[in-house]
């Protein structure tokens, strides 16, 4: 029998609730398809400051390496806002991605046709897209720092403090991306959007002399360009125009929860992190800790659930099991089972808590 590693990362906040909902589908989707799937929980975040002394430790560095694959919830609360930078929550999250070197973050935007309702977007029917983000370079990984000036300026003000972080992409790091949304796009509806500032920055300058000296590789797929600006107004204004986006790594971080709200609910969007091939991916829901609802049995295990299929097809190539998943979450949705984000208009569906959720989606599997 098949046997597989999974490192689980519950994190802070709702990260262990909705982690421990996806480890118990993985468990059933395991059972009925034939393989076996060795957990080992680890900790990042904050509960590694509280227990280790910092957001991320090399054991569970380790631990992520040497598994076919890592779960995880989310990091982060309120409790670590005023410990340094250098310490906080999310380095856990920028240390894996650099330590296992997942440049490619895959953000997928579906909206399901039952939760349309709860989109606050009028008469979207369709909305199909894949973000492809480059998760280990520029501006989050580009030099930064602070330097300090007693110059006088002409209105007798002190210059004081200068902080900078820099954008910065080389031609390697972006003909890595580049073709991985190329290929992505042929496996869909072969459209591919780069999105960038290229009006104003030469690093996405570079990155469309890339796109279009590899476009010719890739001829049956449809490339165009957007400034990030116009980009965040045509996903109000068109988004069921959208086949997949790759973009750099801060630009998909803000373009993704846009698309997500569009959805829905950011409560339903699971994303995947991936490096070399035959290296772990890293899966995990793209809302956060969420503080405010942790432990209330309100959060919606549907994006870590989702992310759980996306594990399977993309780490393990468990496909069957993938879509058995996906298969029962679109049962429990038109089954009219709602957790409070997703509730919409209210009309007719059933309102349940996190273990409800859970519970609807194991029993269609
Ligand atoms: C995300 C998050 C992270 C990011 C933060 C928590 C560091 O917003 O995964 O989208 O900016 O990448
Ligand atoms: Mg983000």
């Amino acid at each position: 029998m098949k046997s597989y590693k999974v490192a689980v990362i519950g994190g802070d906040g709702i990260g262990p609730e909705v982690t421990s909902s996806a480890v118990q589908v993985l468990k059933k989707v395991a059972d009925k398809f034939g393989f076996t799937l060795d957990f080992t929980e680890c900790d990042a975040g904050g509960c590694s400051i509280d227990k280790a002394g910092v957001p991320l430790t090399e054991q569970t560095l380790d631990i992520c390496r040497s598994s076919d694959a890592v779960l995880l919830g989310a990091v982060g609360g309120p409790k670590w806002d005023n410990v340094e930078p250098s310490l906080r929550p999310e380095r856990a999250l920028l240390g894996l991605r650099s330590g296992l070197g997942l440049y490619s973050n895959l953000r997928p935007a579906l909206m399901f046709k039952e939760l349309s309702s709860a989109s606050p977007l009028k008469n979207v029917e369709a909305m199909d897209i894949l973000i492809v983000r480059e998760l280990t370079g520029g501006i989050y990984f580009g030099r930064h720092g602070r330097s300090d000036s007693s110059e006088v300026l002409s209105d007798g003000s002190v210059k004081g403090v200068t902080a900078y972080d820099t954008e910065e992409y080389s031609t390697a790091e972006i003909t890595r991306i580049l073709k991985e949304g190329f290929r992505y796009a042929q496996g869909r509806n072969k459209k591919l959007t780069l999105v960038d500032k290229a009006n104003v920055l030469e690093s996405s300058r570079l990155w469309r002399e890339i796109a279009s000296s590899i476009a010719p590789d890739y001829p049956d797929v449809q490339l165009d360009y957007l400034y990030v600006d116009n980009c965040s107004m045509q996903l109000i204004n068109r988004p069921s125009t959208f086949d997949v986006i790759v973009t750099s790594n801060m630009f998909g971080d803000i373009l993704s929860d846009e698309a997500g709200m569009i959805t829905g609910s950011i409560g339903m969007l699971p994303s995947a992190s991936l490096g070399a091939p035959g290296t772990p991916g890293m899966y995990e829901p793209v809302h956060g800790s969420a503080p405010d609802i942790a432990g209330t049995g309100k959060a919606n295990p549907l994006a870590t659930i989702l992310s759980a299929s996306m594990l399977l097809r993309w780490s393990l190539g468990e496909t069957d099991a993938s879509d058995a998943i996906e298969k029962a979450v679109r049962l429990t949705l038109a089954d009219g089972f709602r957790t409070p984000d997703i509730m919409g208009d209210g009309e007719g569906v059933t309102a349940v808590d996190t273990e409800g959720m859970t519970a609807a989606v194991l029993s269609r599997i």
